[in-house]
């Protein structure tokens, strides 16, 4: 039985590695022209060449949303600077901005690695999937972040369960606090008291049960292929 989950799982791993690969993405992201028309996805020199006007638009979108961390001009135009976020915009519509993702540095780890977390995930209320044109925007925009930076070591957290199942679709892995790095950990457990209702947030107990930290396929086998959260619960049923 144990035998033939490690195989299934073998299986699904290499499909995992395959699918969220750069070559493995070009078959869905040549779709996403027919399932998400009209919409161009800007990053890099083009997003610089794209002008400022993204800017406030994405800052207010920080603003009005309950589970991002609010992001300044300043703060977004850095990672436009190093390459580090994409945004979405309907070229049919005076080009709107209609949503974003980026990668924030976290700092460097106890063995000197970087670290980067994957944030400000955010596509405008009638352009998401279950607005009113049904787009798999969010989609769109995680696989091509992850195919973009598969040399870095990236960890998303959430208190979402839909990021949690967007993050899943895309091969992210599922792993307890402990497992990270400890500096890489105190780095991303920044959440305000009135949350975690502790003033030493490695101590906070939503870790795990309400929020949870996924890391990419490649960044998880450079930890080592730390126990993920399902194999725990695999071990248990079994
Ligand atoms: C998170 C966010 C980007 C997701 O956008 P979205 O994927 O377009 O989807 P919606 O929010 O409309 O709804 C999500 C639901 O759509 C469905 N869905 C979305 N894309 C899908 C797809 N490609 N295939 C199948 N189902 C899909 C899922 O059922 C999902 O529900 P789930 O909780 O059962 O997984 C968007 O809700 C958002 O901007 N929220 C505010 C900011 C935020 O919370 N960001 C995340 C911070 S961690």
């Amino acid at each position: 039985m144990l035998n033939s989950f490690f195989q299934n799982q073998r299986q699904k791993d290499l499909l995992t590695v395959f699918a969220t690969s750069s070559i493995g993405t070009i078959p869905a992201n040549i779709l996403d022209k027919i399932r998400t028309p009209g919409i161009n996805y800007v990053s890099g020199y083009d997003l610089k060449r794209f002008g400022d006007s993204w800017v406030s638009q994405v800052v207010a979108a920080t603003q009005g949303e309950q589970h991002l961390l609010t992001k300044t001009s300043v703060e977004l135009k850095t990672v436009m600077n190093e390459h580090h976020i994409i945004i979405a915009v309907d070229t049919r519509r005076k080009h709107v901005i209609v949503g974003c993702i980026a990668l924030w540095h976290l700092g460097v780890d106890e063995y000197k690695k970087d670290w980067f977390e994957l944030g400000t995930l955010w596509v405008k209320p009638d352009y998401r999937f279950h607005g009113s044109r049904h787009m798999p925007i969010a989609d769109a925009l995680y696989r091509r972040i992850l195919a973009d930076n598969q040399d870095k070591n990236i960890l998303a957290t959430t208190t979402n369960l839909s990021a949690v199942h967007l993050g899943a679709r895309h091969g992210m892995q599922m792993i307890p606090y402990r497992a990270l790095p400890q500096e890489t950990h105190k780095a991303t457990c920044v959440c305000p008291i009135e949350k975690t209702k502790t003033n030493n947030n490695m101590h906070c107990c939503l870790k795990d049960t309400k929020c949870f930290i996924r890391v990419p396929f490649p960044t998880w086998q450079r930890m080592g292929k730390p126990k993920r959260t399902t194999d725990f619960q695999t071990e248990t049923t079994s």
